[in-house]
């Protein structure tokens, strides 16, 4: 982390889980932990579609930002069952997860797609989180760094200098999400630095010091506070143990170290 040119952010992804009716306890429960204690971080949660409105309410006064885990790239129109920036943006809704390997994988989402998003997310005045990260067969041969090189600068194609330190990013290799099996911090600060090369090489020095990069894949409350203290690692965007409040709240805390 470095608090001094970047923001801290600790990003909950829900995934598929919990309905509207779970909202609310998860929030006082987190509220419960954290209290009023100064954080040192911004503190997201990105739930299904459904629950926004709810987290929207319920996340308000604990300042955790809501967010989405994916958007329409078309503003309006004959799309049946997608969703636009325009009508997150009017539910309140600050963030939005980008391009997550999930939605790669299972849902055909495309470096294209992920660039159409982007655009429309910055547009509209969302904040993206673009996912970016290689398989286990991409590292074995040794092709992480170009791997991810391309999809950082497919996802910022055409994206304007002043908006493209709104733009956080996510290093989440394949193999450690939803595993169990963890980057060692060498590894995600490395991958990590490498994105904000690359952002230094497409916008310069000041908008890559300024650019958020965290980390995902199985982040918990043991492993974070050695992840977080890698100087290229700004945060985390955390799966599993975000549907816990206690060990959500561990991942803050840990986050608030000095
Ligand atoms: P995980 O998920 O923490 O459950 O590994 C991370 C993610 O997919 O964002």
């Amino acid at each position: 982390m470095n608090r001094k040119y970047r923001t801290t952010v600790i990003a909950g992804n829900w995934k598929m889980n919990k309905t509207p009716s779970e909202v609310k306890g998860y929030a006082e429960e987190l509220r419960s932990i954290l209290g009023s204690r100064v954080k040192w971080c911004d503190i997201v949660i990105c739930a299904p579609f459904v629950d926004l409105p709810m987290a929207v309410r319920s996340f308000r006064d604990l300042k955790v930002g809501v967010g989405a885990q994916n958007v329409s790239q078309f503003p309006s129109g004959a799309y049946t069952g997608e969703v636009s920036v325009g009508m997150l943006k009017d539910a309140g809704v600050k963030y939005v997860i980008i391009g997550h390997s999930e939605r790669r994988q299972y849902f055909a989402e495309t470096d294209e797609s992920v660039n159409a998003k982007v655009l429309a997310a910055l547009e509209a005045g969302l904040q993206p989180i673009v996912c970016v990260g290689e398989s286990l067969d991409q590292r074995d041969r040794g092709l992480t760094l170009d791997f991810v090189s391309c999809q950082v600068k497919a996802a910022l194609c055409g994206v304007a200098p002043e908006k493209a330190r709104k733009v956080i990013f996510a290093y989440e290799p394949i193999w450690a999400i939803g595993t169990g099996r963890t980057a060692t911090s060498e590894q995600a600060e490395e991958v990590c630095r490498h994105i904000r090369t690359i952002v230094r090489g497409l916008y310069g020095a000041r908008t890559a010091r300024a650019t958020s990069v965290l980390y995902g894949g199985s982040m918990n409350d043991q492993n974070a506070f050695e992840l977080l203290a890698q100087p290229d690692i700004d945060g985390g965007l955390i799966g599993g143990a975000s549907l816990v409040p206690a060990k959500f709240a561990a991942i803050v805390n840990a986050a608030n170290q000095e």
